[in-house]
C-alpha cells in the first residue's frame, strides 16, 4: 500500500529538499524555513525518538506529511543504504536540492593528541559518510538537482586557519570532505551527468557545535536563521557551470 502523501510527488508549485542530518542546528533550520515557503521535505535523522529531533517531529506532524522523516546515520552504510531504497520506492519522487548536512566535532582533537579513534570518527563521519551517502544518492534512480555539501572554512587548505587549536581532526576531515567533492564533481562532468555539486561554508553559526568554548574569540557568529536563509538563496542561484565550487552564505567563492 502507498502510503507516501501526494505532496511529495513531483508539481511545478515547490521544490523538494532532501537534509540529511536535521535534527538540530544548521539541519533543523533549513527544515523550519522550508516549511515555512512551502517546500517538501524529506528530513533525516539517526534516532527517531531522540530528545533533541522533538521539536523536527512537532513541525513534521503539524503538516500533513509535506516533512517525511526517515532514519539515516552516515557512520552506517546499512544505514546509508536502507534510506536510500526506501525513497527510491517513492513513486516519481525527484529531488530538486540535497543538504548532506551531517557532522560532528569532538573538541579538542589535536594532532599530536588524539586518538586513531577519535580521527577515525571524524573521517568516518564527515568525510566517508557524506560521500558515501551522495554516491548511493546518485546510484538510484532518483533523479537530483543539486547536491550540496555542508563543508566549512575549518577544511580549506588556501585559507589555513593557524589559530583553530583542537580543530586537526576536523579540519582535516572536511579538507579531505572537499577534495571527494571535486572529484565528485569532475567526475560526473565526464559522464555529462548535469547533477550540480557544491560545497558551503555556512558562516561561524551559533549551534551546539559551536558551542564548543573555544579559547579565542570568534568574530561574527550568526543565528542558524541567517545562515540558513542566506545559504537557501546561495543554494538556488547556481546552475551546473557552478559544479565542483565552494560558497560561503554570502555568496562569496570560498578557496579550496
Ligand atoms: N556551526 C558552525 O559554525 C559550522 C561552521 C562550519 C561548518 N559547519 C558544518 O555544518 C554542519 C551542521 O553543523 P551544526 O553547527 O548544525 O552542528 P550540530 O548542531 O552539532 O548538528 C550536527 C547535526 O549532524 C547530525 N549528525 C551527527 N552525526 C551524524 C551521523 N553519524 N549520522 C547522521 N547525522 C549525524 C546531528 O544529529 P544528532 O542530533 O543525532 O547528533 C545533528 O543533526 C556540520 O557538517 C558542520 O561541520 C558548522
Amino acid at each position: 500500500m502507498n502510503l507516501i502523501p501526494d505532496v511529495l510527488y513531483a508539481d511545478q508549485e515547490s521544490t523538494t529538499w532532501l537534509i540529511v542530518g536535521a535534527s538540530r542546528g544548521i539541519g533543523l533550520e533549513f527544515v523550519k524555513q522550508l516549511m515555512a515557503r512551502g517546500e517538501r521535505i524529506i528530513a533525516t535523522v539517526r534516532e527517531q525518538w531522540a530528545s533533541h529531533a522533538s521539536a523536527l517531529w512537532g513541525e513534521a506532524g503539524n503538516d500533513h506529511g509535506r516533512c517525511q522523516m526517515y532514519i539515516c546515520d552516515v557512520l552506517s552504510e546499512e544505514s546509508i543504504v536502507k534510506f536510500v531504497s526506501q525513497i527510491s520506492a517513492i513513486p516519481n519522487l525527484k529531488i530538486d536540492y540535497v543538504v548532506i548536512n551531517a557532522g560532528v566535532l569532538r573538541y579538542p582533537c589535536r594532532s599530536t593528541e588524539m586518538s586513531f579513534e577519535e580521527f577515525a570518527f571524524h573521517l568516518h563521519t564527515n568525510t566517508i559518510g557524506p560521500i558515501i551517502t551522495a554516491q548511493k544518492l546518485l546510484q538510484s534512480q532518483i533523479p537530483i538537482g543539486t547536491i550540496v555539501f555542508m563543508s566549512g572554512d575549518s577544511g580549506s587548505q588556501a585559507q589555513f586557519r593557524e589559530m583553530e587549536d583542537g580543530f586537526a581532526a576536523y579540519a582535516a576531515s572536511k579538507a579531505a570532505l572537499n577534495m571527494a567533492i571535486r572529484h565528485m564533481a569532475a567526475e560526473l562532468k565526464r559522464k555529462d551527468d548535469d547533477t550540480i555539486i557544491l560545497a558551503m561554508h555556512p558562516g561561524e553559526v551559533n549551534t551546539d557545535m559551536q558551542n564548543v568554548g573555544v579559547t579565542w574569540q570568534v568574530h561574527g557568529v550568526i543565528t542558524p536563521e541567517e545562515s540558513v536563509s542566506k545559504m537557501m538563496d546561495v543554494i538556488q542561484s547556481k546552475g551546473i557551470q557552478h559544479s565542483g565550487t565552494f560558497w560561503t552564505y554570502e555568496n562569496q567563492p570560498y578557496p579550496w
